[in-house]
């Protein structure tokens, strides 16, 4: 078993472990009301596409702030797990949360804007909103989304997997 000993009483600021969870919590929202959104005609989904750009915006929002503290405020050293492989590994899924988050969010805009989104909610007329295969943006979309699935899977997986070779509980500097 490794002993890998982190100084586990340095934290994030408290404004990013803010951030980190409210998103967190909105990721975990938005991505299956998003797919249950797809299966929907678009006249029963407009209220639903309005709650989910706003929050999908509010996650926007929060990554410019979370973007602007990764470097403006102190962050705790990164985590030493004896494997160099998986200590890269932890930065690089660290940093493309934000790169994921920015295409989620600017996928999200250029489908309201392409797919007729906006003007349907502007109007109150559901007929505006284009059919999925003439909104390129959608595919993005889905995709980017469905990454940041991934990343967050692979993101609980490590800190579990560390807890468990080390005891160590990573979640302490985030909380
Ligand atoms: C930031 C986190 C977000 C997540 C995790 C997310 C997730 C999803 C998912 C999984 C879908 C279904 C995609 C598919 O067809 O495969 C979707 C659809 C959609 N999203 Fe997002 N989204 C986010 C942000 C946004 C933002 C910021 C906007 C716009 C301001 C937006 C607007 C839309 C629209 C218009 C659809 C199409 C709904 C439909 O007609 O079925 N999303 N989203």
């Amino acid at each position: 078993m490794n002993v890998v000993q982190n100084d586990l009483t340095q934290k994030y600021s408290k404004r990013t472990i803010l951030i980190h969870w409210i998103t967190a919590f909105l990721i975990l929202a938005l991505f299956p009301l998003g797919k249950y959104m797809e299966g929907l005609e678009p006249f029963e989904k407009m209220h639903l596409i309005r709650i989910h750009a706003i929050a999908g915006m509010v996650v926007f929002f929060l990554t410019f702030i979370r973007t602007y503290l990764f470097f403006k405020s102190p962050r705790p050293e990164d985590i030493n797990t004896g494997s160099s492989f998986n200590d890269k590994l932890i930065v690089w899924i660290h940093n493309a949360f934000y790169v994921v988050l920015f295409l989620v969010s600017l996928s999200g805009i250029g489908t309201m804007i392409v797919g007729g989104y906006g003007d349907a909610l502007k109007a109150g007329s559901y007929e505006l909103i284009k059919s999925p295969e003439s909104i390129p943006p959608l595919k993005g979309h889905g995709f980017f989304s469905f990454l940041m699935i991934v990343l967050l899977l692979l993101h609980i997986v490590g800190v579990v997997k560390h807890y468990v070779l080390t005891k160590e509980n990573t979640l302490k500097r985030m909380i």
